[in-house]
Order: structure tokens, then sequence, then C-alpha cells
């Protein structure tokens, strides 16, 4: 692969599963205990938001007691390498990339540690529920909702993730199974811009015929073990 210097990387519910956070589509994953349609779209919210509140309470709850994995902190010591830009867009809502020490990441999915004010449109650190209908700490309304994007919602910060595509050399994908749009089409479009493509995956995800390179294990084990390849090649 040699030495690149622009790097995005695209992590998925994978890059959190060996710290314990369910992943999506895995069997026994979030899809298998619950319904998107009941938890993870606007018209859901609409039509019972204590359900959503409650679902999204729990999993806040639970990433609060969840450490970083091998993965996230080799993540963090790549970006700290003195050459070259990594960024890091997470589909995930969880703070593990950060709280292993990586300062770029963008969060294109939302935050579960966040809430959004329907009415001022603030977002404010959260930690604790919303299933009590708290105000928000900047009006007072009492119009808070999970700062999650839902189905159905465009994600955030896209024209700053095609910008950094852009200009990378390489883009990385690690533990997501290419279900979803938009992220799913960021190897076909990068490398359409003629970017190098890498995909670090327990199993082969519905794009990776997309990719230059498919390398297949736990992130634990993948993730340092490429981050290891790339300084020493530094
Ligand atoms: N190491 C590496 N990869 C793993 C590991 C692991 N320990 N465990 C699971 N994986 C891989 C699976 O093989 C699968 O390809 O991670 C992927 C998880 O896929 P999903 O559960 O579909 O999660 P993700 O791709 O992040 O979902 C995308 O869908 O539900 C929405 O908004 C939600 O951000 C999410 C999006």
């Amino acid at each position: 692969m040699g030495n690149n210097r622009n790097i995005v990387i695209l992590t998925g519910a994978g890059v959190s599963a060996e710290s314990g956070i369910d992943t999506f589509r895995d069997g026994g994953g979030l899809w298998e205990q619950h319904r998107v349609e009941d938890v993870a779209t606007p018209e859901a919210f609409q039509r019972d938001p204590d359900l959503v509140l409650r679902f999204y309470d729990m999993r806040r709850e639970a990433v609060q007691t969840k450490e970083p994995n091998a993965a996230h902190h080799a993540l963090a010591r790549l970006e700290r390498e003195p050459d070259g830009d990594v960024l890091i867009v997470t589909q995930n809502v969880d703070d593990l990339h950060e709280r292993a020490g990586a300062k770029n990441v963008l969060y294109m999915h939302g935050e579960l540690l966040n809430a959004w004010c329907t009415a001022c449109d603030a977002r404010s650190r959260w930690t604790g529920t919303l299933i009590d209908r708290p105000t928000c700490p900047a009006c007072g309304a009492p119009a808070l909702r999970p700062d999650i994007v839902w189905f159905g919602e465009m994600p955030y910060r896209m024209e700053e993730i095609y910008g950094a595509l852009r200009r990378a050399d390489l883009f990385v994908s690690i533990g997501t199974s290419g279900a979803v749009y938009p992220a799913a089409g960021f190897v076909r479009d990068a490398r359409e811009m003629g970017v190098e493509t890498l995909e670090l995956n327990l199993e082969r995800s519905e794009g990776s015929s997309w990719f230059h390179e498919t390398r297949l294990g736990p992130a634990t084990e993948i993730v340092p073990a490429w981050v290891d390849e790339l300084v020493d090649a530094g």
C-alpha cells in the first residue's frame, strides 16, 4: 500500500462489537431485537415516542459502561502520526473513538451522548434519559429528541465527507456491512476518484467487490496489524 498521506476511514458497528456493543445486522443484533420501523424512523417517533426514547435511553446508558478496544486505540495512534491527515467518518453513535483519543471524528449518523432540541435546534451533551421529557438547556422547551439520524433522514456533514474523499490517497472501511447508503456508496465514489481502497471486516461486506483489497478478521486483530504496517512503512 506504501505511505499514503491523507486517509479517510469509515467505521461501522463492527469496530465497537468487541467492546460489547451490539451490531445491527449480525446474529442477535439490534435489528433482530427491535423493528427498525418501531424505533429508528421519524414516523416511529411520532407514533410512539416513549418506545423510541426508551430504546435510545437504554443504548445511551449501556455505552457509558463500555470501553474502547484495541481497534479504536490503533486508529487514534495512527491519527497522531506526524505526517498526513486521518479523518474517521463513523456511522457509530458511540463515543469510543474519541475516548480512545481520536480527535478528528465525524459522526455522520449523530451521537447517543447528545440531545437535540427540535424547538431551537441546539445540541446538548446528554448522559441521562429523555423519557421524562426534560427541557432543553438552551431554550427551556420540552422538545428534546435523540441526536440520531433516523432512516429517511439526511446524514450529517456529507459535503465535508466528500471533500475529504476528494483529497484522500486511501479510503479504508472497517466493521461495516455496506448495507446502508450513503455510507455504502463511499467506496465506489472513492474508487472512481482514483483513491486506493481497503476493507477490514469480519466477513466480506455487500460492497466488497469495490475494494482493491479486503482483509478479514476481528477488528481488534486486523486494525492494529494494519496500523503497525502503515506506521512501520512510514
Ligand atoms: N470485527 C470486525 N468486523 C466485525 C466484527 C468484529 N469483531 N463484528 C462484526 N463485524 C462486521 C460484520 O461482519 C458486519 O459486516 O461488522 C459489520 C456490522 O454490520 P451492521 O450490523 O450492518 O452495522 P453497520 O454496517 O455499522 O450499519 C450501518 O445501519 O442500522 C443502521 O444507522 C445504523 O450506522 C448503522 C448503519
